[in-house]
Formats: structure tokens, C-alpha cells, sequence
């Protein structure tokens, strides 16, 4: 398949990262079915797209009449062969849940045409592994985008052991129609950025947990001490708790590394459904303006 002869995509999953990709996708030109299990969450996921092009209406970037054309391009459905029909790339961004993500592949791969191209958005699980859940493992690849989607510039292509150059350079042809900068990378878990980010943010969980600074004081010193545009509580917060307690556990299991052990802090905080923005608690307080940061002791 050439980049020419994309024109539809689907998104498999409508939360945090699957809008935004639904949006950059659509912004691109693009035909977009974007589905999700229940219709909350493809109606959450719309609304979301609403906002932020709202957003880019008020600051000038698009007009009025552009945002109505990207919304008119996007299809939010809970129906699987509605979203599939006619796709020639799936991005999906389901939860990240390695059992979960084989067996919707394995559905998919029976009603998609052979030369449908799968691309994962997953932050760690092997490409490998899930591309063996289907017939197509040349055509099976990582696409994983940084959150928020509509505003990071990475997308980092991580090939598989079987996926075929061909497939590689039509998403990377993808990813820079989308708008994006883009990295290869060899499978390992985590790829090469949450390999390295994962410890950092794993650390300033026990940071807290061990009670050596507040979460204030820690999102201050590492923004301040290092420059960075937000601290890692903040991050961990927008990243999802419960997102980050599911890479953490794949890579501690297949790297037997302590470097990626969870802190019992984190299991806690996702036990209890404090996932941090997407749920209105975590590291701060979100029903308080401005958020709030909250005690632990
Ligand atoms: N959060 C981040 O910062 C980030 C960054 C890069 C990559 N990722 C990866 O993107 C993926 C999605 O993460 P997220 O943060 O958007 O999570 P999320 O919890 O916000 O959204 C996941 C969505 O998938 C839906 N879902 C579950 N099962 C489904 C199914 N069978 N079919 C369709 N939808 C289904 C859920 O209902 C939910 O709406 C994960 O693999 C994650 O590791 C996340």
C-alpha cells in the first residue's frame, strides 16, 4: 500500500490517547471511524475532540468552518464491522493490557482485509507478541504518540520481529502527514523514551512514599532544578496512574529489573480509582481551582 491510497483510518479506543489521534488523524484529511466499548466513552471522546478544537478556533489556528470539517470527517461508534468497514490503517489505543490487545487483534484480524495495516499505540507491550496474535505480522507495527496527541511532535515507530520494511516506511509517511517528527526504534519493552522515563517517574512515587518532600515541593524542585515544563506528579497525573501501574508491571516482568518495581504507593492510589486527571483525583485534587495538591503521609 502507498501513503496515496490512505484514506480511511480507524481508532480503536476513544480515551485519552485514542481522541487525540482521532483529531490528528480527521485534521489531516483523513476519513475517521474512532470506536470504543460503550457509547459514554466515544461521546466522552467527542466531546473532548469538540473542546480542543475549540481551542485552536479561539487562538486563531482554524477557523470555524475547518473545525466543522474535521468533526464531519470523524465516526464515533461502539459497533466493530461499522468502525472497520473500508479502514486501510487501525491505529489502537485501547487500555494497555497485553491480554486484552491480542484478543481484540485476533477479532480484527479476521474481518479486515489482508492488506489492512495494524499499528499500536501501545506505551510497552511487544509488538512482536501482538502482531503473532494475527495472520500478518509483516504488516503489524508501533505507532506510539505522545499525550497530549494534537500538540506532541513525536511518534516513535517501533518495528517488530517480522514487520516488513514496507510497512515501516508508510507509517513513518503516515506520521509525518500527521504532522509529527518521527524516531525508530528496535522492540524492546518500553521502547527507548518510557525506558528511560519510567524509573524517573516510579522514583517520584517513592519520593512521596518515603515522605522526603511534598508533592508541591517535588513538581517545583524537578520544574525549577531541571528545567522541565512540568513536574513528574503533574505528568503522572495526565499520563493516567493506572496507565503507568500497567507499563511499569510489564516491564518489571519482562526486564526482571528492580529499576520498574511499582511503588505500593501507586497500586494504592489506581486500587482506589485515583487515576489522577481522567478521574478527578490523583497526585492533585481536580475538583478545586487550581488543583489542589494532596497530602500524603
Ligand atoms: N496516557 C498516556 O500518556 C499514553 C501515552 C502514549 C501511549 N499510551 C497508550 O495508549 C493506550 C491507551 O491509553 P489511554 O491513556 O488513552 O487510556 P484510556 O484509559 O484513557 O483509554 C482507553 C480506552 O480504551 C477503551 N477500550 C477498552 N477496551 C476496548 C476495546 N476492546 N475496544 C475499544 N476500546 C476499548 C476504554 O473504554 C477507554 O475509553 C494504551 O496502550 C497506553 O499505554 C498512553
Amino acid at each position: 500500500m502507498k501513503i496515496e491510497d490512505v484514506k480511511k483510518i480507524c481508532v480503536l479506543g476513544a480515551g485519552l490517547m485514542g481522541n487525540g489521534i482521532a483529531h490528528v488523524c480527521a485534521q489531516a484529511g483523513f476519513q475517521v471511524s474512532m470506536r470504543d466499548i460503550e457509547d459514554r466513552f466515544v461521546d466522552n471522546g467527542m466531546a473532548m475532540i469538540n473542546k480542543n478544537l475549540s481551542r485552536e478556533v479561539k487562538k486563531g489556528k482554524i477557523t470555524q468552518d475547518q473545525m466543522n470539517e474535521i468533526l464531519g470527517r470523524i465516526h464515533g461508534t461502539t459497533d466493530m464491522k461499522e468502525a472497520l468497514n473500508g479502514v486501510d490503517v487501525i491505529i489502537e489505543a485501547i487500555i494497555e493490557n497485553r491480554d486484552l490487545k491480542c484478543k481484540v487483534y485476533s477479532e480484527i484480524d479476521q474481518i479486515c482485509d489482508p492488506n489492512v495495516i495494524f499499528a499500536s499505540n501501545t506505551s510497552s507491550i511487544s509488538i512482536t507478541d501482538m502482531a503473532s496474535a494475527t495472520k500478518r505480522p509483516d504488516k503489524f507495527i508501533g505507532m506510539h504518540f505522545f499525550n497530549p496527541v494534537p500538540i506532541m511532535r513525536l511518534v516513535e515507530i517501533i518495528k517488530g520481529y517480522e514487520t516488513s520494511d514496507e510497512t515501516y516506511r508508510l507509517i513513518d509517511q503516515l506520521s509525518k502527514k500527521l504532522g509529527k517528527e518521527t524516531v525508530l526504534v528496535n522492540e524492546a519493552p518500553g521502547f527507548a523514551v518510557n525506558r528511560l522515563l519510567l524509573p524517573f517517574l516510579l522514583e517520584a512515587v517513592f519520593t512521596i512514599q518515603e515522605g522526603v518532600a511534598s508533592v508541591e515541593d517535588l513538581d517545583k524542585a524537578i520544574t525549577l532544578g531541571l528545567n522541565h515544563p512540568m513536574g513528574p506528579l503533574t505528568l503522572l497525573d495526565f499520563v493516567g496512574l493506572d496507565t503507568t501501574l500497567f507499563i511499569a508491571d510489564y516491564m518489571h516482568s519482562e526486564f526482571q529489573d528492580s529499576k520498574y518495581r511499582a511503588p505500593t504507593l501507586l497500586r494504592k492510589m489506581v486500587r482506589a480509582k485515583h487515576f489522577g486527571r481522567k478521574s478527578g483525583i490523583g497526585f492533585y485534587d481536580y475538583s478545586k481551582t487550581p488543583p489542589e495538591p494532596r497530602l500524603f503521609r
